[in-house]
């Protein structure tokens, strides 16, 4: 698949076969994550690759009460890559959503279904979260997370794009 395609078949998808994802499939999306942009080239944003099922059932759990829920946020993806970045670096949020943008493109491009899961900020905030990141020796405190990047295979057909909104673009020629 050429880039521009891949730009514009990408679709969210939630609806997921339990599946597991291939380790190197996931590790080709972290490599594409990494190489994204960054501000002044600080690499503000940190990845966490969670397949663990029972951390991924945590922090669907978390995600979910946050929303006020008992439903899986995750919507049965097997994977959760979590990019957080670090809170001291102005570009902070741009960095990690240009990560969150690279992972799910890359992943279309492996033929992985993937979705971007809001409230990664929130998880990071509570003392359950912390305790996460805590284990592998990340101080939350100085992070903030920005998206949760579910990953998997689609159970059932990919969403159709909705159609463009006619003002989307403004030409100054
Ligand atoms: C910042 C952000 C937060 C999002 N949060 C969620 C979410 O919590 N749950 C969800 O199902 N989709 C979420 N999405 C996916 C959007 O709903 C999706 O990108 C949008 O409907 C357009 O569909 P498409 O990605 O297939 O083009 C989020 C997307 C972005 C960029």
């Amino acid at each position: 698949m050429n880039t521009l395609d891949c730009l514009t078949t990408r679709r969210s998808v939630r609806a997921y076969k339990p599946d597991a994802v291939p380790a190197e499939l996931i590790d080709k999306m972290l490599e594409a994550g990494t190489f994204a942009p960054t501000g002044m080239g600080s690499q503000s944003p940190i990845i966490v690759a969670i397949t663990n099922k029972e951390v991924r059932d945590q922090l669907s759990k978390l995600n979910a009460s946050i929303m006020g829920a008992d439903t899986d946020p995750f919507y049965g993806a097997p994977v959760v890559l979590v990019v957080l970045a670090r809170k001291d670096v102005p570009t902070h949020v741009y960095d990690g959503s240009l990560v969150m943008g690279n992972l799910l493109n890359a992943a279309h491009e492996l033929g992985l279904a993937s979705c971007w899961i809001h409230r990664a900020k929130e998880e990071f905030e509570t003392e359950e979260g912390a305790a996460i990141l805590a284990g592998l020796g990340i101080d939350a405190s100085e992070y903030e997370g920005i998206g949760n990047c579910i990953v998997g295979y689609a159970d059932g057909p990919e969403p159709e794009p909705k159609p463009r909104k006619e003002d989307y673009v403004y030409r100054i020629a």
